[in-house]
């Protein structure tokens, strides 16, 4: 083969690597690749296009910022483009930055240096100190409309106070969320049998995606704003702005600096380098910014990055360390997880002796192989991650890692749904592992809460052959001589565990219903359900199109539950836990009228409101004998409308010449 041919190969796998990769990262927000992977990839394929530019795609991924649009959300164009930064990894790359500034403007300047925060950058408007539009980044050019999303961060002012700030002006910066929160929120991810993520920044542009602002606001985000740009210039540097921006109310990093040279901008970097581990937030590596906009606009841009700024990224910490096995864990949902088991090494400041594989997809990327050399990396994720494979070390003979065909615990053939990667054991009522995690789930605190039953005690149980399903749970006092001959187990933690258990069948309905365990019903979908249909029946009865009427019940929660009613041993346990004396249906809130000054009329609440939450304002239509409708109809009498109402609504409503009202004409009717 031809070196040009070679080449032309080259391109053309690097290409469609890379644009994998960007699907991965900026559509699906899961990255199999490290940012430093990535940037050389992208570094090699942009020297073998530099040599051979006939060989080259117009839409290479050297050539894109990145990202596609989510095809949900309103597509804005930036009014300035948000561009990316160049990145550098060493002191050199830094000096030759720094060089090439000097060459161009002279020794007389400033850096601002700032942390560089890992989440996902969003575009704010503000006009009259209002914030009216957030846009994400996009491909740079046009971003997705996130405005009610953005609304819900706390930190991010909706409405500013007195200040010298223009009628308009763009602010940008990143939102993320705060470590603590992501450990907690994917703790419950993985109670509620759905996909973890791998770290904070995923989870906080899956949040931005959500459509529902409401499940948004749940999820506490959080927005350091680093950049600002205005019409008419207000100030002559970066660092007056950010100080500026801090007076106006928003939320800037106390942890940027001045420099006055390269020397201080290192040790900048340095000192964050260890530090950045304190922090309560995930960085990954440091923003250097020529102060002085004048200077800013003599260097100008290329066509990507602009040339008066750079990143300096922190290179996560790897180890290379032997895979001794590969074994498999099955949760509640009967969902398998390759885990890595490794030839325990430092990193990071903690032993490591597993690392997560995700899924069979990322052993065959990474190419597994029995006793295989790996890299393994600790990123902003709490479980390290095997990142590649040290060809060099492996011997001949070794096998390729086979993801296993059938459930480790039980034998079963494992199952892959069409679109998902993971593999099931459908054996959900014979698969041990399987049974007790739903037994623990019922008995948790979420669930039903049982006192004196704890994770332990269930798996003894089972062990022992008293229960297998959770109704047995409720059997169990019929079992008091037996339960007395088991180890540790005294009189006292029996009727202790038996009153919990009595007292359990009290729990509300939307307890038990979230305590099954099916798969995708978490808490507040259990709540939701139990609100709409309010009875075990009514909800097994429901077809498809009216669970997906519910409020924020989509396709997939629908097929799960109609898959979970289809199947008769659920049906049977139900009758049983019904038989029991739990509790299947919602309790009869008592609700005392306040007036019946909206008896007869409807309502539709739609949008942000200042003052209420759209709950809030619920409560009071109905406490006005007032009735929530659920989607527009000639029968609604009123739209209550707030603030960024989805345009397709208010198109409906005038249409149908519904009156569309404020939330302060709705208080006034009553
Ligand atoms: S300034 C033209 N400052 O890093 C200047 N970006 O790799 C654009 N980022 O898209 C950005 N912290 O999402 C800037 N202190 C900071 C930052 C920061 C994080 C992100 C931002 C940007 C990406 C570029």
């Amino acid at each position: 083969m031809s070196a040009s041919q070679q080449a032309k190969q080259q391109i053309d796998a690097l290409t469609t690597e890379l644009r994998q990769h960007n699907y991965n990262y900026y559509v699906l927000a899961q990255p199999t690749i490290s940012d430093f992977d990535f940037d050389k990839k992208l570094e090699q394929l942009a020297a073998l296009e530099k040599q051979y530019p006939e060989f080259a795609e117009p839409d290479s991924p050297t050539q894109l910022v990145g990202g596609e649009i989510t095809k949900e959300f309103k597509t804005v164009r930036h009014r300035w483009p948000m561009l990316s930064l160049g990145n550098t990894y060493n002191e050199q790359e830094l000096l030759d930055f720094d060089n090439r500034i000097r060459k161009a403007i002279g020794d007389n300047f400033e850096y601002v240096c700032e942390l560089k925060f890992d989440g996902l950058s969003m575009s704010i408007t503000y006009e009259q100190g209002k914030l009216i539009r957030a846009v994400t980044r996009g491909n740079g050019v046009e971003g997705d409309e996130v405005t009610t999303n953005v609304r819900t961060i706390h930190s991010i002012p909706k409405k500013l106070g007195e200040g010298n700030y223009p009628d308009l002006f763009e602010i940008r910066g990143e939102v993320f969320m705060h470590r603590k929160a992501f450990e907690r929120l994917n703790d419950e991810r993985i109670e509620n049998g759905e996909v973890p993520y791998a770290n904070p920044r995923n989870f906080a542009s899956g949040t931005m995606k959500l459509q529902d602002s409401g499940e948004v606001a749940k999820r506490p985000l959080d927005c350091f704003l680093y950049f600002l740009y205005t019409e008419k210039q207000l100030f002559k540097t970066h660092w007056e702005s950010l100080q500026a921006a801090k007076d106006w109310g928003f939320h800037v990093s106390e942890h940027s600096k001045l420099c006055s040279n390269i020397t201080e901008v290192l040790a900048f970097i340095n000192y964050w380098e260890e530090r950045r581990f304190d922090l309560s937030f995930d960085i990954d590596g440091i923003v250097i910014k020529v102060n002085n906009y004048n200077q800013q606009q003599e260097l100008g841009f290329t066509a990507k990055v602009p040339r008066w700024a750079i990143a300096y990224k922190y290179k996560a910490e790897q180890v290379e360390t032997v895979l001794e096995s590969v074994v498999y864990n099955v949760g509640r949902t009967g969902a398998v997880t390759p885990v890595a088991n490794l030839k325990p090494v430092q990193l990071a400041g903690t032993t490591v002796k597993r690392a997560t594989l995700h899924n069979a997809n990322q052993i065959l990327l990474l190419d597994l192989h029995q006793g295989d050399s790996v890299y393994v990396e600790k990123g902003g994720e709490i479980i390290p991650k095997i990142i590649s494979v040290n060809p060099a070390k492996r011997k001949p003979d070794a096998p390729a890692i086979e993801y296993v065909t059938h459930c480790p615990a039980c034998g079963t053939l494992l199952e892959r749904k069409e679109g998902e990667a993971a593999f099931y054991c459908p054996n959900d009522e014979g698969c041990p592992p399987q049974i007790v995690s739903k037994m623990q789930h019922f008995v948790g605190r979420k669930a039903m809460n049982i006192d004196g039953l704890g994770d332990e005690t269930i798996e003894t149980l089972y062990q022992k052959g008293y229960i297998k399903h959770i109704s047995d749970i409720y059997d169990l006092r019929d079992k008091y001589d037996q339960l007395k001959t088991m180890d540790r187990f005294g009189e006292k933690s029996i009727t202790n565990m038996l009153d919990g258990i009595e007292k359990s069948k009290q729990m509300p309905f939307e307890k038990v219903l979230f305590g099954l365990g099916i798969r995708y019903i978490g808490e507040t979908v259990a709540k939701k359900l139990v609100a709409y249909f309010k009875t075990i029946e009514k909800l097994m009865t429901a077809s498809f199109e009216e669970l997906t009427a519910v409020d924020e019940i989509g396709g997939r929660i629908a097929q799960s539950l109609i898959e979970y009613f289809e199947g008769e041993k659920h049906r049977d346990e139900i009758a049983k836990l019904q038989s029991q004396g739990l509790q299947f249906a919602a309790e009869e809130k008592e609700v005392t009228l306040a007036s019946d000054k909206l008896s007869g009329k409807s309502f539709i609440i739609s949008g942000v409101f200042e003052k209420y939450s759209r709950d809030e304002l619920k409560d009071i239509i109905e406490q006005n004998g007032g009735k929530i409708l659920s989607s527009i109809s000639a029968k609604l009498n009123y739209l209550v409308a707030g603030d960024n109402m989805g345009p397709a609504k208010l198109e409906k409503a005038n249409k149908l010449n519904i009156p569309i009202i404020s939330d302060e004409e709705l208080l006034g009717m009553i």
